[in-house]
């Protein structure tokens, strides 16, 4: 079916304005209108990209917590996509969802980029080969895909109004590039970006249209970004279809009586709506479709199973001194260091953020590895300034007796009109009408010591608050948001805690009043029940970390990022780690010579102890499996088969595209092409310093050797093939890159370019035959005259290598010449 079928357009005409523009825009925050006249039922929406969260906020429908994009990149391996996306169609279906919000295929185009761990790459064909296996795979399923946000939504400085400059050649290459991909793997939708590019809103912007509608053919439904529709004629006007999210939005009534008055043509609105049909169509959401194709849900251990393999395959060795991989033995002693390693951070912050039911934790890990005696536990630094929301089991609902914190809303006159039970200290309404009734909501639970001594318990949220412990008021206080970007204060907001002594088995009733403040009227609000890590004397905690390390066989660091300096809403203003996790890395490594640090963070941070320490791994946001599969690294019964799809610079000052700040509204891309290994090889052909760890590279346990490649055509495409042999002791991973470059080039161009890249795998002493595909547009680029994509006719030089650094072995290659 296409839009312009004769079913579809018989089913448009059957609809007046009224009901043609009521479909376009939600009925919800997560949902769209049904229309029982042409057999339209609700189509539902859902974060993404890393899991699926369904319509909670909280903990009430838990989800399987995925590798974060940066994570699942970093495998190089498009068959780890492919399984993951079964996973997320099983997780939508399960949730009644009809369209996942991901995959994110904006570029790491700095590495300050707050959204940087949702994001594949800053290799825009290895974003496009990621995020159009992760198209085919989930909607093979019969759950729609949205390739998000387009374009060039790259950093989140001033995101709702930046108007970010780039050139036509730039777009083509790089930003636009994934997209083109996606639309070419069957994206059903597409999300339009909350910033403008070249002076307008992408709401509005032409490039909606063309390339996107005309010049692909994109056959699917332009979603817009949460709130980033904010005019009617133009919007309308232009390829924007749906606005989210409903039930208000700034088309409804306005949009009627702007067709009405000509300035919007009836053809438009028809159009739009075509396409919300085919797309309700293809998942099943109209009558007379075919139905869905049947998912069944996994098993909780399949999920644990596939989410520990891929966390795995996604972690980077960047350093090995041959310290790793440590098996378990007895009398073995390991000494596990570090906040992160009980409050791991496996997925990012904002909009993606999905609630798994469990997270495996650095320190359950290694302690199911190596054996509880085996391994001591020491925070070594204070922990962020973080409430820790009661998890499921601390707390019980004192009215049902059932796990949980009992939920009452009253009304003005005080009138209790809904109760109910959430399982945590976690609570969240989106789109909540009792939440918008509400003049207070009281939660009532009953949490009881784990530990003996001092215990930070309290709240965070926006609104007015009082807290009462045991019947006595503890706090009473009214929490401003800080900062004006409203998701992000919301999701973020400040916390009160009052202290008290209680002894181990003790229990004690909470009470929290909460009078909701709703930010600019929109129905979401967040209150977290908790308690805050209490830490003793800093000098004292370091004394003992350092004292574990000294103590132990082998010490293992886990440093990262917090909420607070990497998240979605804000850019990183340092890549450096928080305050003192530097100097614990140091005063370890000190203590003991075999220190293995794990930065847990989404995107590069500085490591200015790389060579020092006796081996680094770099985890990313690995998901719900983290320590699982950290375990199984550090145990070598995984090999760590990550490479890094983002250079990783070795000081600030290196980083080629620092700014991410817009100079009057406007964020010029001025470095154009050279974003990413690309600036860094043209910064050191100027002679400036090589990135810490470059991209593409990765250490694994065993050695290769590369034979010499060679090169085939098939049909249109090139194909290179070489033989990989394992030459060491272990079984493992190595991933060939193929990188072209054209020296004499009559346009300016990258220094050298991904092309393709394969993932092999081989038993000890085994050998496989490595197979690359290199497609037509690798060799082209976008010409601004004929405003089309051209192959320079003569040679180019293809590098078959293991990273953008390795010299590997290099062929002659000749394209087919012409314009395609
Ligand atoms: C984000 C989108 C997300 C949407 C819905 C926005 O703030 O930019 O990526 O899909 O919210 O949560």
């Amino acid at each position: 079916m296409h839009t312009s079928s004769p079913h579809l357009t018989a089913l448009v005409e059957r609809l007046s304005l009224e009901q043609k523009v009521r479909l376009l825009t939600g009925a919800s925050v997560w949902s769209l209108h049904d229309e029982p006249a042409v057999g339209l039922r609700p189509i539902v929406v859902s974060d993404g990209p890393t899991g699926v969260r369904g319509a909670a906020v909280d903990d009430r429908e838990p989800s399987a917590s995925l590798p974060s994009a940066s994570s699942v990149s970093a495998t190089w391996d498009l068959e780890q996509v492919r399984r993951l996306g079964a996973l997320i169609a099983a997780e939508a279906r399960a949730k009644g969802v009809d369209v996942v919000l991901g995959p994110t295929v904006n570029l790491h185009r700095s590495p300050r980029g707050g959204r940087h761990f949702e994001a594949f790459s800053e290799d825009p064909y290895l974003t496009g080969e990621f995020g159009a296996a992760y198209v085919g795979a989930v909607q093979a399923h019969g759950v729609a895909t949205t390739a998000k946000h387009y374009v060039a939504n790259d950093t989140e400085t001033d995101r709702f109004t930046v108007d970010v400059r780039a050139d036509e050649r730039t777009l083509r290459e790089l930003y636009l590039a994934p997209f083109e991909r996606m639309v070419g793997a069957g994206a059903w939708l597409v999300m339009s970006a909350y910033n403008g590019v070249n002076g307008a809103p992408m709401s509005t912007n032409p490039l909606l249209r063309d390339p996107l509608k005309d010049e692909w053919g994109f056959d699917g439904v332009v979603i817009s970004d949460w709130g980033a529709v904010h005019d009617t004629d133009a919007s309308a006007a232009s390829g924007q279809d749906l606005v989210m999210p409903g039930p208000d939005g700034p088309w409804g009534g306005a949009l009627v009586e702007a067709v009405e008055d000509g300035h919007v043509p009836e053809a438009a609105i028809d159009e739009k709506v075509a396409r919300l049909l085919l797309l309700a169509s293809r998942v099943g959401a109209l009558e007379g479709a075919p139905e869905a194709v049947p998912v069944r849900p996994w098993e909780d251990s399949a999920i644990a199973d596939l989410l520990r393999e891929t966390a795995a395959d996604g972690m980077v060795l960047a350093r090995n001194d041959g310290t790793l991989p440590v098996e378990p033995r007895d009398g073995l002693k390991v000494a596990v260091i570090g906040q992160h390693a009980r409050r791991a951070r496996a997925q990012g912050g904002g909009s993606a953020s999905v609630f798994p039911r469990h997270v495996v934790t650095p320190l359950d890990g290694l302690r199911e590895a190596f054996g509880e005696e085996a391994v001591t536990f020491a925070p070594g630094l204070p922990p962020a300034d973080e409430l820790h929301p009661f998890t499921r089991g601390q707390v019980t609902d004192p009215v049902t007796g059932t796990p949980g914190v009992h939920v009452r809303y009253l009304d003005q006159d005080g009138t209790a009109f809904a109760e109910d039970t959430t399982p945590s200290g976690r609570l969240a309404w989106l789109g909540d009408e009792r939440l918008v009734r509400a003049a207070r909501i009281e939660l009532t639970t009953r949490v009881t010591a784990d530990r003996d001594g001092r215990h930070d318990l309290g709240f965070a949220g926006l609104g007015g608050f009082t807290l009462e412990i045991d019947g006595e008021t503890a706090a009473a206080e009214t929490v401003s948001p800080a900062g004006e970007d409203p998701v992000t204060a919301v999701l973020n907001p400040p916390s009160v805690t009052v202290t008290r002594d209680l002894a181990l088995g003790q229990s004690v009733e909470l009470r929290l009043t909460y009078s909701p403040t709703l930010m600019g009227g929109f129905p979401f609000g967040l209150v977290l029940l908790g308690a805050k890590d209490v830490f003793g004397d800093p000098a004292e905690e370091l004394r003992s970390a350092v004292g574990a390390a000294a103590a132990a066989d082998l010490a293992v660091v886990v440093v990262g990022t917090t909420e607070s300096i990497e998240s979605e809403g804000f850019d990183r203003p340092r890549l450096t780690l928080p305050e003192g996790q530097d100097e614990l890395v140091r005063r370890i490594r000190e203590a003991n010579p075999r220190t293995v640090v794990v930065v847990n963070s989404g995107a590069p941070v500085i490591m200015p102890w790389l060579d020092e320490v006796a081996a680094v791994l770099l985890s990313w946001f690995p998901g719900q499996e983290f320590g699982a599969a950290l375990a199984d690294v550090i145990t070598g019964a995984r090999e760590p088969g990550g490479r890094l799809p983002t250079s990783w610079p070795a000081r600030e000052e290196d980083v080629p595209v620092w700014t991410v700040e817009p100079h009057e509204g406007r964020l010029a891309y001025t470095e154009g092409l050279h974003i990413g290994y690309r600036a860094w090889l043209k910064r050191e052909q100027a002679g400036g310093h090589a990135p810490a760890l470059p991209f593409g590279s990765g250490l694994g346990y065993t050695t290769w050797r590369i034979g010499e490649p060679s090169v085939t055509t098939a049909g249109d495409r090139l194909v290179v093939e070489a033989d990989v042999a394992n030459t060491g002791a272990r079984p493992g991973k190595q991933v060939l890159q193929a990188y072209l470059s054209r020296p004499g080039s009559a346009v300016e161009r990258p220094v050298a370019w991904l092309a393709g890249f394969t993932a092999v795998r081989a038993e000890a002493g085994g050998r496989v035959r490595a197979r690359l595909e290199i497609a037509p547009r690798a060799f082209q680029h976008w010409d601004t005259d004929a405003h089309a994509w051209v192959t320079e006719s003569g040679e180019f030089t293809l590098r078959l290598a293991t990273s953008v650094a390795d010299p590997g072995h290099t062929v002659t290659v000749t394209p087919a010449a012409g314009t395609v």
